[in-house]
């Protein structure tokens, strides 16, 4: 399973594994993301935070608490310090079921070191998360992302998307690379509504949205789809609801659990 993977089509549908496959494995740690891939996620979602000596990081909370056997935040730690916290154990406390000893000090990955791992075997859809607190976020995964060729001349359309809540940072990005499919994200309150101008406004730079799942309708979908835009709702683990929303025609899910969407998308 650790062939290059192919130009994505960018018209079939994609499973995005969240955090890897985070609900059998501890999120964001190399095991996560190897498990998702063999599960047959096209996508390895990664949420960026950045230390304080500027590297990015795979991790979902700007705190280290969560995840991890240290406390405070992220941006407290160089890449040295965060990596001496163990990643994996808190799993293994927490889902007795899917516990395993290799979970066990598994370390924080930095994002150079998923791709070096992965290099061409795997897609990725990253994260810019709190992007306001991190200047240069945007510069820097660019930078990384070009010097391994994942993006720019030579690279595979699509083998990166970048996804944020934040339309500043994708504006950003698309300003310096107009190529890479963006992601806007967002999270509705209530039943969510959409406005021409406002699919307008997004498809000034971006491929597609990430809404919310559990606030969005038939209506809503085939609106999105009709303006051209992919939609990528998240995080979906439940079976009906993918199905359910197949079926109303969502472009690809970020979900836990890549093998139980990789078996819906196969049944609608
Ligand atoms: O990125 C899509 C989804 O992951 C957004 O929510 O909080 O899990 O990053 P979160
Ligand atoms: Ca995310």
């Amino acid at each position: 399973w650790m062939e290059n993977r192919a130009e994505v089509d960018m018209n079939s549908f994609i499973v995005i594994g969240h955090r890897g496959a985070s609900g059998y494995a501890p999120e964001h740690t190399i095991p996560s993301y190897e498990l998702a891939l063999k599960l047959g996620a096209d996508y390895l979602e990664i949420d960026l935070q950045m230390t304080k000596d500027g590297k990015l990081v795979a991790m979902h909370d700007d705190l280290v608490d969560r995840t991890t056997d240290g406390e405070g935040k992220v941006s407290s730690y160089t890449l040295a310090e965060l990596q001496k916290l163990d990643a994996g154990s808190w799993f293994n406390k927490e889902h007795k079921k899917f516990a395993e000893s290799v979970y066990e000090n598994l370390k924080v990955p930095s994002l150079e070191e998923i791709i070096d791992t992965f290099g061409e075997t795997a897609n990725y859809y990253i994260e810019t998360k709190n992007p306001d607190k991190y200047p240069g976020v945007e510069k820097e995964l660019l930078k990384i992302l070009n010097d391994n060729g994942l993006i720019g001349s030579g690279a595979i359309k699509g083998r990166v998307m970048i996804q944020s809540f934040s339309e500043k940072s994708l504006r950003k990005i698309h300003a310096s690379n107009p190529d890479i499919p963006l992601i806007q994200l967002i999270k509705y309150q209530g039943r969510a509504k959409v406005s021409n101008s406002q699919i307008k406004k997004w498809k000034e730079y971006a491929s597609g949205i990430g809404p919310n799942y559990r606030m969005i309708d038939k209506n809503y979908i085939h609106t999105i789809r009709k303006a051209g835009l992919w939609i990528h709702p998240y995080t979906i683990d439940n079976q009906e609801d993918m199905k359910k929303l197949i079926g109303y025609g969502i472009t690809g899910a970020f979900t836990d659990l890549a093998d139980r969407l990789v078996q819906a998308s196969k049944e609608v």
